[in-house]
């Protein structure tokens, strides 16, 4: 078989354990040929890539990022993209493509799959919000940044009497927030799920140091909004892919807490650095049964699908199923950290 990999979207810490799973499986276990296209998609449209065998994957596993790049370019987003994809699949006799990435990218996967392309989806994103897998690997990595960051925080709060309003990464869903909020004891968790009211965030906050408390931590998604006619608020742009620039929910609550309680409060954004760096075990191992199982479907022909974790088994999924939502926060998780708005 020859196979082509892929890594597209925003990285995430694991991508490299599963491009290096693939090419173990692949060639040793197989005796297949791996290519790996440069930068996500635009690496296949523009029939960019180099072959991967053993010493390419050497000494990767534990490393973050991607060592063949990554993009936000998509077929769609080029005429003519889908025909050009078909086309390079043909020429470079591919009989599977493995792109790995988060919702854009299975986006993209299920369209050249219904386009009739042999497409094995692999899920990744640290905000863990893919449909039809109970983890994506790059969560666990990235909650434990946050969850350290935000202990780190708590003694310089301490010491000036402040809020710290810290802003984790989630467009759309508050896992990393909720997780690591938990994880932290945060007093405050804001998530995009649960529009905030300015005014009960307030009095959560005020609570605290009514009770003789000396600061607090709130734990805010970027993607987190007021409720409507709470607060004025700047929600941001979007770029040319269709994805939120956001104008920072954590300095307009700052602004916002520290008028309101009379209290110091500062913002913090974590940012980049919940994507860098190595990968937890967790998500090594999760990443490399991805990739061994990606592998094994191609061989059985199951194209269209999607690895994912279910309980503690890896199984195959419908791409359709896992690009029909997103995987919001259960309204019970929330209850059970109690300090959600
Ligand atoms: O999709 C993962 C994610 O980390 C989001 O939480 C975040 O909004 C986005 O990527 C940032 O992407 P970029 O690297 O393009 O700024």
């Amino acid at each position: 078989m020859r196979i082509g990999v892929l890594t597209s979207g925003g990285d995430c810490p694991g991508l490299n354990a599963v491009i290096r799973s693939v090419v173990h499986r692949a060639v040793v276990d197989h005796g297949d040929e791996v290519i790996g296209f440069h930068d996500g998609w635009r690496g296949l449209l523009e029939c960019d890539y180099r072959p991967l065998d053993l010493d390419a994957v050497s000494g990767i596993l534990a490393r973050g990022g991607t060592i063949l790049g990554s993009s936000r370019v998509q077929p769609a987003h080029l005429r003519g993209g889908v025909e050009t994809a078909r086309g390079h699949v043909a020429d470079l006799g591919l009989d599977a493509i493995i792109p790995i990435g988060g919702e854009g990218t299975l986006k993209a996967a299920h369209l050249l799959s219904e386009a009739g392309l042999p497409i094995v989806g692999v899920p990744k994103t640290i905000d863990n919000d893919i449909a039809s897998t109970d983890v994506t690997f790059g969560f666990d990595t990235a909650v434990g940044v946050a969850t350290e960051a935000l202990d780190r925080l708590k003694t310089t709060a301490e010491s000036h009497q402040r809020v710290l309003i810290v802003e984790v990464m989630g467009r759309h869903t508050g896992w990393i927030a909720l997780h690591s909020g938990m994880a932290a004891g945060a007093h405050a968790i804001v998530v995009p799920e649960r529009p905030f009211d300015i005014g009960e965030l307030t009095e959560l906050v005020g609570k605290r140091f009514s009770a003789g408390k000396k600061f607090a931590i709130v734990v805010v998604a970027e993607g987190a909004k007021p409720r409507e006619g709470s607060m004025e608020f700047n929600v941001g742009k979007k770029d040319q892919y269709g994805h939120e620039r956001f104008a920072g929910v954590a300095n307009q609550l700052a602004i916002e807490l520290e008028e309101r309680l009379g209290k110091e409060a500062r913002p913090v954004i974590l940012g980049h650095v919940q994507r860098g760096g190595t990968p937890t075990a967790y998500d090594r191992v999760l990443a490399t049964r991805f990739g061994w199982h990606a592998v094994e479907a191609a061989h059985h022909g199951r194209f269209g699908m999607l690895t994912a974790l279910r309980g503690t088994d890896i199984v195959m999924v419908p791409l359709a199923d896992a690009v029909a939502e997103l995987k919001t926060v259960p309204a019970q998780r929330y209850e059970e950290a109690e300090c959600v708005l």
